[in-house]
């Protein structure tokens, strides 16, 4: 979506190395970098706090800025709290939150918190574009922050959402190995090297009407890469959820017939 984004506005758009620790940050070529530092998206790992303090040097030594896109940094399950990037460099950081995943991706929700420099040139292009924030539905959302709803919500949700990747795994595990991920709405799974590859999957999974990713999309350098699969567990109803794990189970079963 950034990749998008950012080459439409005609900006050039190079990838950096992403290990356990999150982004390597001797490997940013660019002056500006977009992190997803509670889940990176789609490896899943969390951006370690050296990593967060090279990341912070960094900007500070180059005058680099840094996109924080704390996408869905509200789901994590380790009960490890990490406060924003932003806070440590409020000059150099961008964060932008969103109620998609909290609420839904259908509210079109979301907020930045800019370095001071950049909240003119932001309303200046607001205004330009026509592109208003919706009045009501923020009211509504203020609403439910001040009388404690929206925090109630998520806690449910984060409840919810431990039990589902907990299930998740359990349907997955006889087939595929799911990488330790402790945040997010999403898991990632590598395939066995030498069988049936993303696409084959993911057709077997359209058959019994699943939806899921494929990591392919998301390599920016040149391949061959691992195969791997994106699954995510929030979008289906609870009472969809126990058959959406059986049509999973099922999919996968192409891996067994090789
Ligand atoms: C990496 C990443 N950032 C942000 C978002 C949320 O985008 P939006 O607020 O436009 O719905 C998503 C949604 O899937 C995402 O995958």
């Amino acid at each position: 979506m950034f990749r998008g984004i950012a080459a439409g506005a005609g900006l050039r758009v190079t990838g950096v190395p992403v290990d356990r620790d999150g982004i390597r940050v001797s490997g940013i070529r660019s002056p500006a970098v977009v992190i997803t530092p509670a889940h990176q998206f789609p490896m899943g790992v969390t951006l370690s706090s050296q990593r967060r303090d090279e990341l912070v040097r960094w900007a500070g030594a180059h005058g680099g800025l840094v996109i924080e896109d704390d996408y869905d940094g509200e789901f994590r399950f380790d009960r490890r709290q990490f406060g924003a990037l932003q806070a440590l460099a409020p000059d150099r950081v961008v964060y932008a939150g969103t109620a998609s995943k909290t609420l839904a991706p259908g509210m079109r929700l979301a907020w930045l918190v800019l370095p001071r420099s950049l909240v003119d040139p932001v309303r200046t292009q607001m205004v330009r574009t026509g592109w208003r924030p919706p009045a009501l539905d923020q009211l509504v959302f203020a609403e439910l922050l001040e009388s404690g709803a929206y925090d109630k919500h998520v806690r449910s949700r984060r409840a919810e959402y431990r039990d589902r990747r907990r299930r998740l795994e359990e349907a997955a595990l006889p087939h595929l190995a799911i990488t330790e991920q402790a945040a997010g709405l999403h898991v990632l799974a590598m395939l066995p090297p030498g069988g049936p590859g993303e696409a084959e999957v993911i057709e077997a999974a359209e058959r019994q009407s699943l939806r899921l990713g494929a990591l392919g999309e998301h390599w920016i350098s040149a391949g061959p890469h691992p195969p791997g699969l994106l699954i995510g567990y929030a979008t289906p109803a609870k009472h969809a959820f126990g058959p959406a794990l059986e049509a999973l189970r099922v999919s996968l079963g192409v891996l067994d017939a090789n």
